[in-house]
């Protein structure tokens, strides 16, 4: 028999019905989202197996079968590093980066990936399929190929960043393009998906597997500075927010902490379903979502609902920024603190300075900001910066650059 955490099941988030946690499905039959919830007790530490040098160090908290062999490329264990020079630090004295962007394939997204592809592959799946912006797309192929499966992936055309569509050609991505948006790559792939007996399994963040691997970087946030007083995440689909938020209930439940962080959803103020709703209270999507930042490029977020409720549970906020603004946030980083990041995660720091002027987050408080993805993946956006070369003839020459430079 295959041995799972006891009592633990798939159960849908609209109509409560439950289901094997070995389950083929990514959705429930009535078309809801399944989520996972851990039977915990309260623990004097929380379980880590510090032989690990991966997240695979939680393993003790993501319910797979035991003897599930895991498909990993050592995610995790990303870098946490303080804020020095950036403007907006002057206000806010501890301020973090949680470094997504040194995850294997530059995202946050391999968290997820090592988990629902060692089950895909357990499962006997002989193919992943995934609807993308890039990142997605990058992570599935890289995991797929290990494990020795044939990853599929629905992107929007012309709106992938550079770097994503290199990673794609070398991890030898089927990839099939899509003549509209994310969210029409994203609404084929759920109709795909009700084939439950197909091939294939479905790898976006509506499988609730991948939650299960998201949900560490609150672990390690909790393991290197405790409970910050914000955590600030770029929002897009929405899956990262719940995750990251899944992790610190998980604490609350397993009783290492009192009190839970606030979270400060951003999203880029041309796709900002989530960010309007939680300040109208009423959703809408948006049909044609525009912003630089093509990770978030998303009108109607899959957990939209669950996003808000995080807002909503955490005592959180959501603010929107601008491209001008994400792009200003985006050099700071770099030039001011030597972290490259893609745009999207950009946003973090963009936004974390509308909440401090807004009088939402104070100075003395503690924040972790969610650098999602790595400046590498968008070559467009770092050529567009581009630079002067200076042209010498000799060592010389050059030497008058340099002496001429420093003054
Ligand atoms: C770099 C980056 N940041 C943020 C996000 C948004 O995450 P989510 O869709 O889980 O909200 C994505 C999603 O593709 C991403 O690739
Ligand atoms: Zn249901």
């Amino acid at each position: 028999m295959r041995r799972c955490v006891p009592n633990t099941a798939l159960v849908c988030d609209l109509c409560g019905r439950k289901y094997s946690l070995l389950d083929r499905r990514a959705f429930c039959v009535c078309g809801g989202l399944l989520h996972i919830e851990l039977p915990l007790n309260k623990a004097e530490e929380l379980p880590v197996n510090k032989d690990s040098r991966s997240l695979w160090r939680y393993r003790a908290l993501i319910p797979l079968p035991q003897d599930v062999e895991v498909v990993s490329l050592g995610e995790g264990l990303t870098p946490l590093i303080r804020l020095g020079r950036s403007i907006y630090n002057y206000k806010v004295k501890k301020a973090f980066i949680k470094f997504e962007g040194s995850n294997p394939t530059g995202s946050f997204k391999d968290r997820g990936m090592t988990v629902v592809v060692s089950l895909a592959k357990y499962l006997g799946f002989k193919a992943l399929i995934s609807a993308s912006t890039g990142n997605t797309a990058s992570s599935m192929s890289a995991y797929a190929r290990r494990a020795g499966l044939l990853p599929i992936v629905l992107v929007p055309r012309g709106s992938v960043a550079g770097g994503k569509v290199s990673q794609l050609k070398l991890y030898g991505a089927k990839v099939v393009e899509i003549d509209g948006s994310f969210d029409e790559a994203m609404s084929l792939v759920t109709k795909m998906a009700k084939d439950v007996n197909g091939d294939f399994y479905v790898v976006n963040s509506v499988n609730p597997w991948r939650i299960e691997g998201q949900k560490t970087v609150a672990y390690e946030i909790y393991e290197e500075v405790g409970v910050p007083d914000w955590i600030v995440v770029p929002v897009g689909n929405g899956g990262n927010i719940y995750s990251i938020w899944k992790g610190f209930k998980e604490l609350l439940k397993l009783g290492l902490i009192s009190k839970a962080p606030k979270v400060l959803a951003v999203q880029a103020s041309g796709a900002s379903p989530i960010a309007k709703a939680f300040k109208s209270g009423e959703y809408k999507p948006v049909s044609q979502p525009k912003t630089l930042a093509s990770a978030i490029r998303i009108g109607n977020p899959v957990h939209w609902y669950r996003a808000l409720n995080v807002l909503n549970e955490s005592g959180g906020y959501a603010v929107t920024v601008n491209d001008e603004e994400i792009l200003k946030a985006h050099i700071e980083l770099a030039r001011n603190e030597g972290i490259g990041v893609e745009t999207s995660s950009a946003t973090t720091l963009a936004g974390l300075k509308l909440a401090v002027n807004e009088g939402i987050i104070h100075e003395d408080e503690k924040v972790v900001l969610i650098a999602t993805g790595h400046a590498l993946k968008e070559p467009e956006v770092l050529n567009n910066y581009g630079f002067e070369a200076i042209a010498v003839k000799n060592a010389l020459e050059a030497l008058e650059v340099l002496k001429n430079s420093m003054r």
